[in-house]
This record gives structure tokens, sequence and C-alpha cells, in this order.
């Protein structure tokens, strides 16, 4: 049996889909599984810009079936447009998408209701992307969502909608229910066809041993248990998300990957303990095009937490490393990693989850010897500068895991396979 996560365990924007499109060549079906159009996952291939927010990242591979899985939350108008941009990318969508039907809707609603909520918290906003993702998930906790699979029955869906304004104590007219409900009801007519269960085929799939990805949306810490929270996305992005948000059973997951960036990003608010708010930040920013895909917002820099990281890895229960955009370090002087923190003259090994600790928190580095080298074209763990390796080693004895996967720059090919 083989099945593999690929799980970002940090704040979200590791470069996931760099490496769920170098795994995926090789894949027979790619999950997703969490998340919603909240997701930017970016591949560069054959000299072309390929941007995914809810089509699973495999897609770019004609022979892989890709899966959105129950536990994603589905914008359909953001869906039909990434469909529609991707075909006019020449890329074949029919036949190799499956939606499964139990998928909660996101509405026009919910992102008015994001961006209500984010603008009443003021100062203490979370930042989040207005993709109306914590309210759709909040609906569905409540149970007053619409799912996808509702649009095949007209009269229950408008009676669902009428009571989930209601819910939000929002007036609307009958002419503003049904236009809504149109919109939905035109929607239904172009993608009905991809909708589906699909807990079965997976399941069937695993049986036949066919190679099944698991494509994990945000980061660890952004997962709404064991994130920073308040400062999270509302769904599970650790390994337990996976087979509630696909129906998959757990023991189906064979191997996980935990995706590092080689120094940490942040994008929105929230604490960030090894934040660079000086030239070097500024550098890596620079050298690492740190700019969301999905917003365009800045992102926050900092130097490698191993604390965070590996309270993460154990959460998520890490097999091996993909340490991604190692690139982006070259031309320091120094490089630096967070081996641990203070607070109140007590030394913490571990990453704390009390939200009014985090900001208080004096980082303790490791600082190492930097390189000049450009690494893009390094192909071999032995072509990387002794300083690089030394690097990821402190990395991989910090994380007591081995680095699996290198990326030394966004195309496919920029990739080095770590062979143990
Ligand atoms: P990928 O999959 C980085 C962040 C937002 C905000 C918080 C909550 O590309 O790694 P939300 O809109 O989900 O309610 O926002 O989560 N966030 C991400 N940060 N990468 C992402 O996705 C993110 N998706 C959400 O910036 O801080
Ligand atoms: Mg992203």
């Amino acid at each position: 049996m083989s099945s593999i996560a690929v799980l970002g365990c940090m704040w979200g924007d590791e470069a996931k889909a760099k490496i769920v499109d170098y795994l995926g060549i090789t894949a027979d079906v790619v999950v997703r599984f969490q998340g919603g159009a909240n997701a930017g996952h970016t591949i560069h291939h054959g000299g072309r810009k390929y941007v995914f927010h809810l089509v699973p990242s495999g897609i770019l591979n004609p022979d892989t079936i890709c899966v959105i899985g129950a536990g994603v939350v589905i914008d359909p108008r953001a869906l039909e447009n990434e469909m529609e941009q991707l075909r006019g990318q020449g890329v074949e969508i029919s036949h190799r998408l499956l939606i499964d039907e139990r998928c909660g809707l996101v509405l026009a609603l919910h992102q008015d209701l994001d961006r209500r909520a984010e603008h009443a918290k003021g100062e203490q906003k979370i930042g989040t992307t207005l993709r109306g993702i914590g309210p759709a998930y909040s609906d569905l906790t409540a149970r007053v969502a619409l799912r996808i699979g509702d649009l095949k029955h007209p009269e229950w869906t408008r009676q669902r909608l009428a009571q989930l304004y209601d819910y939000h104590g929002q007036a609307v007219s009958t002419g503003e229910l049904e236009s809504v409900a149109t919109s939905l009801f035109e929607s239904w007519q172009r993608l009905s066809d991809f909708v589906t269960t699909v807990d079965d085929k997976l399941y069937d799939w695993y049986l036949q041993d066919k190679r099944i990805l698991f494509e994990g949306a945000q980061g660890t810490l952004l997962d709404l248990s064991y994130g920073t929270y308040p400062f999270v996305t509302s769904s599970h992005t650790s390994v337990g998300g996976i087979p509630v948000g696909c129906g998959l059973p757990l023991r189906c997951i064979n191997k996980v990957i935990g995706v590092y960036k080689a120094y940490s990003t942040r994008v929105g608010d929230g604490p960030f303990p090894t934040e660079l708010t000086d030239a070097v930040g500024d550098r890596i920013r620079k050298q690492g095009n740190e700019y969301g895909s999905t917003t365009g917002r800045p992102r926050r820099c900092g130097w490698f937490d191993a604390v965070a990281a590996k309270y993460t890895a154990r959460i998520n229960g890490v097999d091996t490393l993909a340490v991604t955009l190692l690139d982006v370090l070259s031309g320091l002087e120094s490089v630096k990693i967070c081996t641990g923190y203070w607070v109140d003259n007590q030394r913490l090994d571990y990453f704390p989850s009390d939200l009014h600790l985090l900001p208080q928190l004096q980082t303790e580095y490791l600082t190492l010897k930097g390189w000049e080298q450009d690494l893009g074209e390094c192909r071999g763990l032995h072509q990387l500068p002794r300083a690089a390796k030394d690097y990821l080693e402190a990395i991989q004895d910090l994380l007591e895991r081995p680095v699996e996967l290198i990326s030394v720059g966004r195309d496919r090919d920029q990739t080095i396979v770590v062979r143990s």
C-alpha cells in the first residue's frame, strides 16, 4: 500500500505544491482534504505559472485523478473560475476531477461575514484571506450550511438558504434569495458531472495499491486546534484532517512528509517568535518573493524555528522532511536556527499554546556560517556547499528526522532527493 501525506508544517506557504508536483509525477490520485480557496498553491512548469486554490495540484499530470474531499469548503464561483483558467492553459479536467457531494459551500454571504468579523475585531483582526472560510466552517459546525450535493434539490436549497440568512439575522427579499439560488443552480449545471462520493472510491483505490497523495493546505501552526489560536484558519490542517476530510481510515496514511521552508514566513496577524523586522527579513522577502499568492500581501519573514518545527513534526507524525527555498538563503553571512525560547529567565524547549506567552518569548539561536553560492543548479547533495549541508544537518538533528527532499528553485527539476 502506498499513500503519502504532504503537509505544510508551519504557517502555510511552505511550497507544498512544488513537493506535491514533484511527487505527483508518480501519483495516481492527489487529494485535497481541508481548507478552501484561501490556499494558493503555485507551480512553475514548462515555463508557465499555475496557481491552484481549490483544484489539487496533481491536475497538471494528465494521468492523475484529482479529488476534493468532504473536508474542503467550496466557493462554486471560485472553483469555476479556476477550472476555466486551467482549461485556458490547456489542462484537461473532464473525468479527472472528483468532488465529494458533502463539501460545504462558501457563499457571498460568508465573504461578507468574514469581512465584517475582521473589521469588528479592529487591532485584533486575524488577517484572514477574506475568502469566507471561517464563516463557512462555522455554519457547517452549526449545522446550518448548504453542501454542494444539496444543489440537486432546488426546493430544499431554497429552504436552507432562507434559513441560513435568517440564522445570520440578515433580512433578504424573496427576489434576492432567488437570485442567489439561481446562481447556485447555474453553477450546479456546470459542476454536477464532477460531484460524487469520494470516500468509497479512495478506499477501493487504496486496496488496489494505487499511489495516493494527500495535499495539505495551510500549515500546522494554522490548525484550528494546534495552531496559534485564534490566529489560525478554521480547518484541521494537521494529519488528523486527512481521515475526517476525505473518508479514508487513519491507517491508510502510510507516510507523512513534513514540508518546511528553510526559514519561516507568516502572512496575516498573530505571534511569530523568530520574525525579523530588519534588513535580513527584507532581504529574505525579496529573494524569496514572499508575497501571498492568494492575496498578494507581503509575508512576514524570520529564521527557521526548530522548536515550533519539532512540535509540528510530532503532531503530524512526520516521517521525513522536505526543506524548501534553501536557495533563498544564499548570500547571507550567517544563518540562524531557533533552538529554544526564554521567558522570565526560564528556558522553554516546547512551543507554548498560551497566546499570552507567545509574544513575550525571547529566542535562543544556533548561528551557522552562511554560503555565497547560488544553489539553483545543484541536483545532488554533494553539489551543495559545506555550509548549506551543515545547515540541513542541524535541522535534521534538531527535528530528529531525516531530510528527504530539498528544493533549490521553483522548477520541478530544481529538487534534490536525499537517498538514505
Ligand atoms: P497555503 O495553502 C498562508 C492564513 C491567513 C490568516 C489565517 C486565517 O497557500 O499555504 P483564513 O482566510 O483561512 O480564515 O485566514 O490563515 N492563511 C494562510 N497563510 N498560506 C495559506 O494557504 C493560508 N490560508 C490561510 O493569512 O492568517
Ligand atoms: Mg500559499
